[in-house]
């Protein structure tokens, strides 16, 4: 039997309520499956360890995630530690020490979701965001002179290497490909005017080894428009980590808000271990009144399952969850129910029984 060591965030805030229904689905899911389990070890990082100790991880935290397959994580942040050190304190030193250059997000309106617009149907909301991961904007490089004084300057500065930026285009590239899909690069030539060019310029240059890929260029702007007027324009969108951040947030609200809405934290190469989480944060507003939608961290576990190498498992979840979205009878008040989030992870893990049991889904052997 193959073992899959899955290393367990919680977090802040509803990170923990959302992660354990999410882990509630996996170990269903390795009920129902011979072939694979999974092993979970637990690790209580996040704003609280903070307060005890003055650091969001332990000093030998990377490498204690190193020996994992996969890192599964609720949510960091909390009032009383500033956004920037839980950020980059855990999750974004885990993006970029484990090299996880690609951040998948998919924009798909699952049967039974909210839609604000009025009329967009199922078929038209169905994209696949490729985000850079690992530099760009994010790359945390820049300076601040003169603090305090009226000279104060700051100056933050994206960093677009050849290497990073042919990467994440070449993978969106590959999987447009073998997805027989279109693919849009969005960026902003006209006003950022270095890295932006560049950035265009390498995705007409990797294009030509794609002949076959039909592809389409947006500035960010017309494409924040196009995605609330025509969404049914965008199916693989590839950009850069401010841009991808700030449209998959436009992309979950129209296709069920931030508590239906997943992220995939890849290393490609599979070198270090992936991260898989819910595109949420950590919610202070709700925490602890078991209220917190667990569709999205649920969401994000059928995103492992697809990237240890079960794609019908994984889109079995993903049908398993469209099954709770149409019934409408136990779902959190953010999707206008009244039901705990522990009552949606059970019937997530009930509607994906029931799929075994009609045998409309095979267990791997
Ligand atoms: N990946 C991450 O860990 C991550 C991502 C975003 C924000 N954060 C952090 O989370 C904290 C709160 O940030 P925020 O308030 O801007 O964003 P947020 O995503 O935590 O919450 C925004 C709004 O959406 C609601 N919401 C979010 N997830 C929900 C869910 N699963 N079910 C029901 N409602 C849900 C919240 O109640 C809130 O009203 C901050 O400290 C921030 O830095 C962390």
């Amino acid at each position: 039997m193959k073992k899959w060591n899955i290393a367990v965030i919680p977090g802040d805030g509803i990170g923990p309520e959302v992660v354990s229904e999410g882990i509630k689905v996996l170990q269903a899911v390795s009920e129902l499956n011979p072939a694979f389990a999974f092993d979970c070890a637990y690790f209580p990082w996040g704003c609280e360890y903070y307060a005890k100790h003055g650091k969001m991880m332990d000093d030998h935290g990377m490498e204690q995630l190193r020996a994992h397959d996969a890192i599964y994580l609720g949510a960091v942040g909390y009032p009383g530690v500033p956004d920037h050190i839980s950020l980059w304190g855990l999750l974004l030193k885990i993006r970029k020490e484990f090299d996880q250059y690609v951040n998948i997000r998919p924009i798909r309106l699952l049967s039974g979701a909210p839609c604000p617009l009025r009329d967009a149907a199922k078929e038209d909301i169905d994209m696949l965001f490729i985000r850079e991961n690992s530099e760009g904007e994010y790359a945390g490089a820049g300076d601040w002179l003169f603090r305090g004084k009226p000279e104060e300057v700051v100056l933050q500065t994206g960093v677009f290497s050849r290497k990073g930026t042919e990467r994440i285009i070449r993978y969106a590239y590959e999987t447009a490909r073998s997805l027989n899909k279109l693919l849009t690069s969005v960026s902003k030539g006209n006003a950022l005017n270095y890295s932006m060019v560049f950035w265009d310029q390498v995705f007409e240059e990797v294009g030509k080894e794609y002949p076959d890929v039909k592809t389409y260029s947006y500035l960010v702007d017309a494409a924040s428009m196009f995605m609330i007027k025509q969404p049914q324009r965008f199916e693989v969108v590839v950009t850069s980590n401010l841009f991808g951040d700030i449209l998959t947030d436009l992309g979950a609200a129209i296709s069920g808000g931030l508590g239906l809405a997943a992220g995939a934290n890849l290393n490609p190469d599979r070198r270090y271990p992936s991260m898989f989480e819910p595109i949420h944060g950590s919610a202070p507003d709700i925490a602890g009144r078991g209220i917190a939608n667990p569709l999205a961290a649920i969401w994000s576990v059928s995103q492992m399952l697809d990237f240890f190498g079960y794609p019908d498992w994984a889109e079995a979840v993903l049908r398993a969850i469209e099954q709770v979205l149409t019934d409408r009878d136990t779902l959190t008040p953010d999707l206008g129910g009244t039901a705990a989030t522990a009552e949606v992870g059970d019937r997530v893990v009930a509607a994906l029984t029931g799929l075994v049991r009609r045998h409309e889904l095979k267990p791997v052997q």
